[in-house]
């Protein structure tokens, strides 16, 4: 018989992988990674709007990392507030800010201090210092008071949560009654592999 020994690495472990994963593409994103970063990734695949795109800080957009297009979901209106949960380097919030306007406010929160500093510098850039938040937090444990969010918003991120139960409380205990979540992720049709599941790589990607 045949046995399959399925090596699951620990959460730390999988944590500090991330961490250094997301800091390789914020300090060069030009690097080979074994997924698509980018603007012409984010327009010819995930349906972004280029002009939008091009008029946003390149450090925000050559840094994109997402897997879909939270903000095609549905509308963000003037005045809102917006939770980015994995925010990146900032492309899908700066986004978000304009929508929000000065009255609103977008809190982009992420783990990964290369990243938060990449998205503050270009919410500076782009003027919309005054309605962007950055915040230090992982999405199983959000740093918000209850009910702050008429929308949240993410991009290529619940995947990295280790504890998925924990991460969708987490997103219903911040946003307000009758809030809306736009979640862009990856869906698996199948059960992953052994070679897969044992794989820290992959479970950071
Ligand atoms: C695939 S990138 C997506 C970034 C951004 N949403 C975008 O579309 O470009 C993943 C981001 O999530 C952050 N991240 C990783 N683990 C996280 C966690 N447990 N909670 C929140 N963010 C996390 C990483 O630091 C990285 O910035």
């Amino acid at each position: 018989m045949n046995e399959v020994c399925i090596v699951t690495p620990d959460r730390d472990y999988l944590k500090n992988i991330v961490r250094e994963t997301y800091t390789a593409v914020a300090d060069d994103p030009a690097t080979e990674f074994h997924f698509h970063v980018g603007l012409e990734y984010a327009v010819r695949l995930l349906g972004y709007d280029r002009a939008e795109l091009e008029s946003l800080p390149e450090i925000a957009t050559s840094r994109f990392a997402g897997l879909g297009n939270p903000l095609a979901i549905g509308p963000i209106h003037p005045g809102e507030t917006v939770v980015d949960l994995g925010s990146g380097a900032g492309m899908d919030l700066l986004l978000a800010a304009r929508r929000v306007g000065r009255l609103g406010r977008v809190i982009g929160v992420d783990p990964t201090p290369a990243m938060r500093s990449t998205a503050w510098q270009a919410a500076c850039e782009a003027g919309l210092a005054e309605q962007v938040w950055m915040l230090e937090g992982e999405v199983e444990s959000i740093p918000l008071t209850d009910g702050v969010a008429d929308v949240v918003i993410s991009n290529g991120v619940l995947n990295l949560g280790v504890d998925k139960g924990r991460v969708f409380r987490e997103i219903a205990r911040v946003l307000k009654p009758g809030g809306r979540a736009y979640l862009a992720d990856a869906i698996i049709d199948r059960p992953f592999g052994p070679a897969t599941l044992s794989d820290p790589a992959l479970w950071a990607s």
